[in-house]
């Protein structure tokens, strides 16, 4: 099997890590990829939105199996394009991807479906919007219906806050196209956790669950960012509350899907709020998280390659996976600044000492490399992995490897995995 790997970051390193393992691949290119991707695959210079690109070389070279690691491909088409020209693609069409890309869709689904949500209501004219505030007052939260990467929701304690965030959304344009029209939420309280399932349009095999870490400081504190850290699995996802969220969240909406003519194949990560009535949808990306991927692929034991062909060929319903019982977790490395303005670069030493290490994986995502010098080039960096008998081990192991990383423009929080261990 040739395989192509579409994304540059820790997630897409992560994945063909793992596909590289697979007694069914015979060759594994990552476009564009990073100098963690060149150890496992073979770069090419091709842009992730370049989706006339990478289909022609798919074509070229008999490429078996597409996986895009991030959803800018797939809402761009990537998998309707590759269906097109006979290739398989690990991912949803364009149209159903539009559960990551539009806020209002996954509102509307989840309603069509039954599945458990957040009240909701959907505003194109500011004034309304204040004024459906002012009516429910706070907290609120309030959501740019479009693509943000990850700046596009402000959950608001104060009413103050929420209109102010309606001002830059609709009135100032700070986002473009995807703020002008709102969606505003009930405020869930609870813990929040990811659900991945891998689908095949009508069957999801559980992936396992993930916790990230949003926030740039200790204490979830500061702003928002790509995610800073995952451990897997979540002790707080039981086994019921999982299968509750298989029943009731997953199982329904690709059923939906499906009645729509759209069904959803590819990976599905539910982002859940376990609120006191039981697990609810926050929202649905259509993809694997990133960091959560790095956690998760160091759990699986299954061969990946199988599972996601048996996704595309719609083959999902006897297919099992196997994992390993120890606990994961990542520690992303970032760039001062970030997320922000960030240095860049700036010279990452001390990698391979950390990587030999007893338990560590490091994966690599905004680092370049310049005259044979590991530098940073984005601003998430590296995702350092660490694996051990228990969750508090893991951690240990993780923060030992970043201990040994000698990068002084660089930082981590010291705190990933706190709501498990405290
Ligand atoms: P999203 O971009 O939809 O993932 O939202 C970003 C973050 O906002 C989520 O990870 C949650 O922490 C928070 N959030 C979103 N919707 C809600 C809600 N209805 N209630 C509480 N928190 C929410
Ligand atoms: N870490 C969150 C995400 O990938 O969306």
């Amino acid at each position: 099997m040739k395989v192509l790997v579409v994304g540059s970051g820790g997630r897409e390193h992560a994945l063909c890590w793992k596909l590289a393992q697979s007694p069914l691949l015979t060759k594994l290119w990552c476009a564009p990829g990073n100098p963690g991707t060149a150890m496992v695959a073979e770069n090419l210079p091709v842009d992730a939105l370049d989706i006339v690109g990478l289909v022609a070389f798919a074509r070229d070279n008999a490429v078996d199996l597409v996986m895009p690691g991030g959803e800018p491909p797939l809402v761009a088409g990537i998998t309707d394009a590759m269906a097109a020209a006979g290739i398989a693609c690990c991912g949803p069409t364009a149209a159903a991807a539009e559960l990551e890309g539009s806020k209002t869709f996954t509102k509307q689904i989840a309603d069509a479906a039954g599945v458990p949500t957040a009240a909701w209501a959907r505003f194109t004219e500011a004034d309304a919007a204040r004024a459906y505030i002012r009516q429910h007052g706070a907290p609120i939260v309030v959501k740019a219906d479009g693509l943000a990467a990850g700046k596009g929701v402000v959950v608001a304690s104060s009413v103050a806050e929420a209109e102010a965030a309606i001002a830059d959304f609709m009135e100032d344009g700070r986002l473009g196209a995807s703020g002008r029209t709102v969606v505003l939420e009930e405020c869930l309280f609870g813990e929040e956790i990811s659900l991945f399932a891998l689908c095949d349009g009508e069957n999801a095999l559980l992936l396992g669950s993930a916790q990230d870490h949003k926030r740039v400081g200790d204490g979830d504190t500061g702003p928002n960012t790509g995610g800073m850290g995952a451990y897997s699995p979540t002790p707080a996802l039981t086994p019921a509350l999982e299968q509750a969220a298989l029943q009731r969240i997953i199982l329904p909406t690709l059923a939906e899907m499906r009645a729509r003519g759209t069904p959803f194949r590819g990976v599905l990560f539910a982002g859940l709020m376990l609120t006191a009535d039981g697990p609810k949808l926050i929202e649905f990306n259509v993809r694997f998280g990133d960091p959560e991927c790095q956690v998760l692929m160091l759990r699986l034991k299954s061969d990946l390659l199988a599972a996601l062909l048996a996704a595309c060929d719609g083959e999902l319903a006897n297919f099992d996976l196997r994992w390993h019982d120890t606990p994961a977790v990542g520690v992303v490395m970032a760039a001062a600044g970030y997320p922000g303005t960030h240095v860049r670069d700036t010279a990452i030493a001390g990698l391979e000492a950390a990587s030999a290490l007893p338990g560590v994986q490091i994966f690599h995502a905004g680092t370049a490399s310049k005259q044979g010098t590991l530098v940073n080039s984005g601003g998430r960096v590296l995702t350092v992995c660490g694996q051990a008998e228990t969750l508090r081990g893991a951690r240990e192991v993780a923060y030992g490897a970043v201990d040994q990383i000698q990068w002084p423009e660089g930082f981590c929080r010291r705190d990933i995995g706190w709501r498990a261990l405290g």
